[in-house]
């Protein structure tokens, strides 16, 4: 810790709330996660952590005389000279993002005059901070300072983004602010980028739609080598050689999803139609992505002929590997395909919990990728979970129905699948 120890109310105990609640204890502030929940604040009283993240639990139990756990508002309140802003803006109805719980939060803020700083980490519309700005005014709250400081954290690599990130954006309303925000980030290994509230609010939307763009892409120029014969494989790594371009976000597969690509890019999109602009490559990339899972669907037909009484066994659930996050996994739109078709869904997954709804009510879970194949007329690497690659596919192509394989990840080689008599399919591969 170099910085000066600052009191922190972090409101919002999910992915976001926890991480940024543990790092900020870990810099060296006192920090207090507030939750609505009480079962999820019972968890973390217990010393458990409700979510899957790697490091985090560790980094909880290390700062545990800085990091306190409540429902309660006024014990959050208290002490504290900054309020972040950590709870979810799901969609609604129209597509943009639904602020209720952002305007719950900020409500509550109304009594606590003697904080110095209400500081938005949630992924908001540009243009919100301008409206909370009005409602702290309207409180007489003139005097505290309001910062957009939007994430750029991954799930499953959190702690570490937060720790170490490319940067880190502070949009202030006024200069105090932006040193104090600032501020509490030091010992953090990253430059700051600053900028007024705006401008920071529209870094994550476009950080985030650009990199759901890459992934579009490469699938697009992927779906194209399948027709003329290119590999995708050498295609995307000596694109991402050009250092203009960079290898990241340039694996194929059957789509983006999780709890950010989707909701942003939706929101985006929906923000430029709310001023009467239609983002047309934006609309594109959301289109290409929900094309990818269908294609899926259809090219597993093409080689079955049809899906009507096929058992097909997806092997990973979450949106990536690393993740017990279910959110927008591409996973739950092929489960719902493949049964509107008539197959039946087997599956298998490390982390996931699936919501007890469609579809997955509709499938069988099994405890290992080879007892999900088991019987099966195909098989459909839908996450990259490394316990794929040691599977033995040798015993698994004799124990299926049928030997079909869709590598939806890219996972495994082509000629060592067919050497083992597999149909094997992938992304852009020939
Ligand atoms: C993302 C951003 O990376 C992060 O900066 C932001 O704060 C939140 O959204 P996350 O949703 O955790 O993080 O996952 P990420 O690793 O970015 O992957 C998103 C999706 O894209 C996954 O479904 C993944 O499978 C897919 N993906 C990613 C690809 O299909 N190809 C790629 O090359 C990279």
């Amino acid at each position: 810790m170099v910085g000066k120890p600052r009191q922190v109310a972090v409101f919002g105990a999910g992915y976001i709330g926890l991480v940024t609640g543990a790092c900020l204890a870990e810099l060296g502030h006192q920090v207090v996660v507030r939750d609505i929940n009480p079962a999820k604040i019972a968890v973390l009283r217990s010393g458990d952590v409700p979510i899957y993240e790697p490091g985090l639990g560790d980094l909880i139990t290390r700062n545990k005389e800085r990091l306190t756990f409540t429902e309660d508002l006024q014990e959050t309140l208290a002490e504290a000279e900054i309020a972040y802003v950590c709870v979810d803006t799901p969609p609604s109805a129209s597509g943009d993002a639904d602020l209720s719980r952002v305007w719950s939060v900020v409500k509550s803020l109304e009594g606590a005059s003697h904080l110095r700083a209400v500081v938005m980490k949630t992924t908001v519309p540009v243009g919100t901070g301008s409206r909370v700005r009005a409602v702290l005014d309207a409180a007489g709250l003139e005097h505290i300072g309001y910062a957009s400081n939007p994430e750029f954290t991954a799930e499953g690599t959190a702690v570490n983004d937060f720790l170490h990130p490319d940067r880190i954006v502070v949009g202030a309303s006024d200069e105090a602010t932006a040193r104090l925000i600032a501020g509490l980030h030091h010992g953090v290994d990253g430059p700051v980028a600053e900028m007024d509230v705006r401008s920071a609010e529209m870094v994550k939307l476009a950080s985030n739609a650009l990199l759901a763009t890459k992934i579009s892409f490469i699938n697009e120029i992927a779906t194209l080598c399948e027709k003329t014969g290119a590999d995708i494989e050498h295609v995307a790594r000596a694109v991402g050689l050009d250092h203009r371009l960079g290898h990241h976000f340039l694996r194929p597969g059957i789509g983006w999803g999780g709890s950010c690509f989707p909701k942003d890019s939706e929101a985006l999109r929906q923000l430029a139609s709310n001023t009467g602009y239609h983002l047309q490559l934006l609309s594109a990339v959301i289109e290409v992505n929900n094309l990818q899972k269908r294609r899926a669907i259809q090219r597993l037909t093409d080689v079955l002929g049809t899906l009507a009484g096929m058992r097909v066994a997806l092997l990973g659930l979450t949106f990536k590997p690393g993740t017990d996050d279910m959110r927008e996994a591409p996973s739950t739109v092929l489960a719902s395909r493949l049964l509107a078709e008539g197959a039946g869904v087997r599956c298998w997954d490390p982390m996931a919990r699936p919501a007890e709804t469609e579809p997955w009510t509709w499938t069988s879970r099994h405890a290992t990728p080879e007892l999900a194949v088991d019987g099966a007329d195909a098989a459909i690497v839908v996450t990259e979970w490394p316990q794929l690659k040691e599977v033995n596919w040798a015993q698994a192509a004799t124990t299926m129905r049928r030997p079909v394989l869709f590598d939806g990840r890219n996972l495994l080689e082509p000629a060592e699948m067919r050497a083992l008599g597999f149909t094997y399919i992938s992304v852009g591969r020939p």
